[in-house]
């Protein structure tokens, strides 16, 4: 990597809120950046240098390149002029939006663009309102030739405005960054690629790990981790299930091979006992259930099952909506908790937590 170079502005990232702090973990580590604020969903950071490996984090779902942001929103309509004022005079656009295209370059033709305002919270002004003061900001700094169109921008302004914050930024990301280009099935509960990514790098496999997800979906957390491993430079073994059938083969679609895909119970697994060092599990919530009562029994089934194929010493990452029903029985067996996260997934809250078997005793 080059020296910082000083014309390089911040940038940031929106995750999953509840990520931020994997997110961050990844930012430092994989990129050498260092992080500059949290905020809810939100990670403001700086890299040695702006590059096409930004847009190869996994646990964000967007990354911008920061034109301007605050602490100081008041929430009251002045807020208004003040968003004019910082678009107008605060950002060097030109700089931004050259640093914009050496990374995506400009496609043939007149360059498009958009303009996207988000706001959270109560306010004496609507998101409209915001809006027309980011384009009143940008007058004269995006070329007068530029056509704005609604979809499939070639350049993309954003204003987040959440609570006294606010960040505004050119968006160097496109979707497949939170799709995935290996996501070609899909079905509704599946997971979202970041968080699937995060639960990969909290799992923390070394090489030759074998890693199971036993309720496996379309394979998304599976592919997620066999990348993170890729990406240190070596490989796992991967193996999946679930009772599914059309999971297992829309997962065979996603991971193409080199994964062993079975059609199974996750309570009653065809594995040899302690073969497996890492569990990454995101089995179904109560209300992907027939009849959520039964989730405290099948989480206890399914936890009793996964420390009997789990080597000692070995991790379970585990994402549920219902998180006292898998506490109870992964305490019984004795796992430690390691780590928790809240996180809002499919519009629900849901824990995502790291679970150690303990060594065998000496
Ligand atoms: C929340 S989804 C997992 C989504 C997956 N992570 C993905 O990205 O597609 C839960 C999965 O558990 C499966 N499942 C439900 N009960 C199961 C059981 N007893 N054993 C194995 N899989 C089960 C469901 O068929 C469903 O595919």
């Amino acid at each position: 990597m080059k020296a910082a170079d000083r014309s390089d502005p911040p940038c940031y990232a929106m995750v999953v809120p509840g990520l931020e702090s994997v997110a961050a973990d990844e930012i430092t580590r994989d990129l050498g950046g260092t992080v500059r604020k949290i905020d809810r969903g939100i990670v403001i950071f700086r890299v040695p240098h702006i590059g096409p490996e930004l847009l190869r984090l996994r646990t964000v779902e967007d990354v911008f390149l920061l034109a301007w942001g605050t602490d100081a929103l008041t929430r009251r309509a002045a807020d208004l002029e003040s968003i004019r004022k910082w678009t107008a005079r605060d950002a060097d656009w030109a700089n931004l939006l050259r640093i914009h295209h050496s990374i995506r370059p400009k496609p043939a033709g007149k360059t498009s663009w958009h303009a996207v305002t988000q706001m959270q919270g109560e306010r004496g002004y609507r998101r409209t309102d915001a809006r027309d003061k980011l384009l009143e900001g940008l007058t004269g700094h995006i070329p007068a030739g530029w056509p704005i169109v609604d979809d499939n921008a070639a350049v993309e302004v954003w204003l987040t405005l959440q609570d006294s914050m606010a960040v505004c930024g050119v968006r160097l990301s496109d979707s497949s960054m939170r799709h995935r280009t290996y996501k070609q099935e899909h079905r509704p509960a599946s997971l979202r690629p970041t968080v699937a990514a995060a639960m990969a790098r909290l799992a923390g496999a070394g090489p030759d790990a074998v890693i199971l997800d036993p309720c496996c979906g379309m394979g998304t957390i599976l592919a997620e981790a066999i990348a993170l491993a890729r990406s240190r430079g070596f490989t796992v073994t991967a193996i999946g299930g679930d009772t599914e059938w059309g999971a297992v083969s829309g997962a065979g679609v996603n991971l193409r091979r080199g994964v062993g895909l079975a059609r199974w119970d996750a309570r009653e697994l065809p594995l040899a006992t302690e073969c497996v060092d890492r569990i990454l599990a995101n089995p179904p919530f109560g209300k992907q259930l027939s009849t959520p009562e039964e989730v405290p029994g099948l989480y206890r089934d399914m936890v009793r099952e996964w420390d009997r194929v789990l080597r000692p010493d070995g991790r379970a990452v585990v994402l549920v909506a219902e998180h006292d029903a898998l506490t109870r029985p992964a305490l019984a067996r004795g796992w430690v908790g390691v780590r928790q996260l809240r996180v809002r997934v499919l519009g629900q809250l849901a824990t995502l937590s790291v679970w150690r078997k303990p060594p065998r005793s000496a």
